[in-house]
């Protein structure tokens, strides 16, 4: 299906054109694996560099003469440089490198593993089956139970220093519930529904997204502020350690007990199992459940249970002898391209979207696939009756992988055109620089005032049930709604001229509008839809602006000052409010009179600990970044403040703590330190 992956047969080769192919399929697997390692943003799939590799393997094992000291199959990992400092994060040395496994891809190469790892071992082993969770690797290292440095694997025998980052990721652990001394491996991966809602904002922000959630993981922990990595609300299983010894158990599933009574993350299904057709059973079960699992596998890996035994075979210069992977054949399907539709987002972005003969697809029939924008859509060059492969990123949103070119109608020669016109109101479109997104800048584009009008009246904005996408098309079509304020102005008998509205529906519908001028102000600011502030940046600027017109009239130097606001949004803000239109909204809400102060928290849960109270953060964290306590904080309940005063009920006072905490003693206020807000919080989980 794919071209890259047919090969010549080995025996038509000659030395002549072996040696070209090595040298071909050695740059391809330089090339994508500096993509891959140090940009985040490979150009081919995994299979395919797989494919290639193995290809280049093959070779080199007919042709030995061939074999280059600098082939990419003689490092510890493919096709990594030394330079893992790329982005500007520290060195880290592995005093144990960290290997890769070796991988297969289909049963049969796994039971060839089997017989050749029965023959050495002596006996048939019990296996360890675990998932291969598709993230990147972790070092974790642990004095006295304390966490002290995280690296990535890099080029495994040298990673990058992450340890600021993975401290914001709340599972794992700070503190083992052991003072143990150990280094520790596993996965960093971000779950799907995570990774599809980043790429949904990334694509209203008109950011290029990224490809699957590896990626998305990867980009997310390589980050030299570690306050990007806690927004991206990382995960992670842990599964591996070279100190077995440290933990007093004899099997690697042992190992996994004792990993989850330290309290690190690890992967539920594993299982040990005694004969090779239990590993195609537990294959078999996973091929199925892959889909609806939260996260991302790309297989399953075999470990030899036994740890004497897994010491005993050892490792090759590259990878375990007591190990393999087995991994899943993409998920792919082929289906034609029959159209391509341009949708207008809220803020302006004009995506296109290919509308494809529909297919069945990792348990979905699926007809339509984002195209992002116009340069992802010449890069990939689809076009209007092209076969393409699909397949989904992070097994939920279907992307086009490639075009088959070999199936292009005839005389089909131009690439598709990229409108120059908004499709829905006909303004000149325009590519804001610095921006990969097409956008419309018409203000009073319909389709714009339709999005934000849906986005307005959304769950996490002004919550008016009953005002879905719907009925604001049909408001909008019936002009009964030209801007956000006509929607206070409706009447029961515009609304029984919609379609399937009964009295009922219409008085419901008015009653949540009405309810809704009572919002706290948090969720008009959310409404607004201001780039780039969403529910939790609009909670931040409610708490400390306390009503709508004190951030309308702040600079972006004050709003910027804020912890948790950066320079980016503030701007923003400061955009946003100077328009003339939205200074004419904000007067006519307030004439109808929504709410426009801060109340308190939206949380629902009032038996917290920390529900109601009154509470202030002073001193450096270690453990969480300040913004991230603070929202931790108001989605529980609490009401953050900067000052402390007599109505304070707490401090949460982190090292070096000044001014604020000898206010707090003085006035007897409660002081927790970091690690009792940690163990506190930990209870309300
Ligand atoms: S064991 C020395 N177990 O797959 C062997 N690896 O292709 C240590 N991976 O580098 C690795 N899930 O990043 C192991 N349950 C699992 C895994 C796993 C994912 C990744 C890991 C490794 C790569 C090998």
């Amino acid at each position: 299906m794919n071209p890259e992956i047919h090969f010549q047969p080995i025996e038509d080769l000659t030395l002549t054109t072996a040696q070209q192919e090595i040298k071909d399929l050695s740059d391809k697997l330089l090339k994508w694996g500096r993509e891959y390692y140090e940009e985040d943003n490979p150009s081919v799939e995994d299979y395919v560099y797989d494919a290639n590799y193995a290809r280049l393997v093959a070779l080199e094992k007919a042709f030995p003469s061939l074999v280059m000291p600098d082939s990419p199959t003689q490092r510890v990992a493919a096709g990594n440089s030394v330079q893992a400092d790329s982005k500007g994060l520290k060195k880290v040395v592995h005093p144990v490198p960290m290997l890769s496994l070796g991988d297969v891809f289909s049963v049969e190469e796994l039971y060839e593993w089997d017989k050749v790892t029965t023959k050495n071992a002596g006996a048939q082993q019990a296996y360890n089956l675990e998932l291969k969770i598709d993230g990147l690797a972790i070092s974790l290292r642990y004095e006295n139970g304390r966490l002290i440095q995280a690296s990535t694997r890099g080029d495994g025998t040298i990673g990058e220093d992450v340890t600021a980052n993975v401290r914001t990721i709340k599972e794992i652990p700070q503190h083992l519930n052991e003072d143990l001394t150990i280094e520790v491996r596993g996965e960093i991966y971000m779950k799907k529904d995570v990774f599809a809602q980043l790429n949904a904002k990334r694509d209203e922000a008109g950011k290029p997204v990224f490809a699957n959630p590896r990626n998305a993981a990867a980009g997310s922990l390589r980050q030299l502020d570690p306050k990007i990595t806690a927004e991206r609300h990382l995960s992670s299983f842990i599964y591996y350690t070279a100190q077995n010894d440290v933990l007093g158990t004899g099997t690697q599933s042992g190992v996994l007990d004792r990993f989850r009574q330290l309290g690190f993350p690890v992967n539920p299904d594993n299982r040990v199992i005694s004969n090779m057709d239990q590993v195609k059973a537990y294959i078999d079960e996973y091929t199925e459940k892959r889909a609806f699992l939260p996260y991302g596998i790309d297989g399953v890996v075999v470990k030899v249970n036994d740890l004497a035994m897994e010491n005993e075979l050892g490792n090759t210069v590259k990878i375990p002898r007591w190990s393999i992977a087995y991994k899943f054949p993409p998920e792919e399907a082929l289906t034609v391209v029959r159209d391509i539709t341009w949708t207008v987002g809220r803020t302006g972005v004009v995506t296109p979207t290919a509308v494809m003969d529909p297919v069945l697809l990792a348990g979905t029939t699926v007809k339509r696939a984002s195209l992002h924008n116009p340069d992802y859509l010449q890069e990939k060059d689809v076009r209007i009756g092209d076969t393409v492969t699909l397949h989904k990123a992070g097994d939920i949103i279907p992307e086009v992988g490639q075009v088959i070119l070999d199936k292009r109608p005839e005389g089909d020669d131009q690439p598709y055109p990229i409108p120059q016109y908004c499709p829905s109101c006909g303004s000149k479109l325009v590519h804001v620089e610095g921006e990969v997104a097409l956008r419309c800048i018409n203000p009073e584009c319909p389709a714009q005032i339709k999005e934000g009008l849906v986005h307005f009246a959304s769950r996490n904005a002004m919550n008016i049930d009953g005002l879905g996408p719907r009925v604001v098309t049909q408001l909008i079509d019936k002009k009964f709604v030209k801007k956000i304020s006509d929607l206070y102005a409706l009447r029961a008998d515009q609304l029984l001229q919609l379609d399937k509205f009964a009295e009922l529906s219409a008085d419901n519908l008015l009653n949540a509008i009405e309810n809704s001028k009572n919002n706290s102000v948090e969720r008009l600011i959310t409404a607004l839809g201001i780039r780039g502030v969403g529910a939790k940046a609009a909670r931040v600027l409610a708490a400390h602006f306390k009503n709508l017109r004190n951030l309308q009239n702040a600079s972006a130097e004050q709003i910027a000052d804020i912890d948790g606001i950066g320079q980016v949004m503030a701007d923003a803000i400061v955009q946003f409010f100077d328009s003339e239109k939205v200074g004419q909204l904000i007067n006519e809400l307030e004439n109808f009179g929504l709410n426009f102060d801060y109340i308190s928290s939206s949380s629902s849960d009032t038996s917290g600990y920390f529900y109601n109270k009154r509470i202030v953060l002073t001193g450096k964290l270690n453990h969480w970044t300040r913004p991230q306590m603070q929202n931790w904080l108001e989605d529980h309940g609490a009401n953050v403040s900067s000052s402390v005063s007599s109505k304070t009920d707490l401090l949460i006072a982190g090292t070096d703590a000044g001014s604020k905490l000898k206010k707090a003693r003085q006035l007897g206020v409660r002081v927790i330190n970091e690690q009792e807000f940690i163990d506190l919080s930990d209870a309300e989980k």
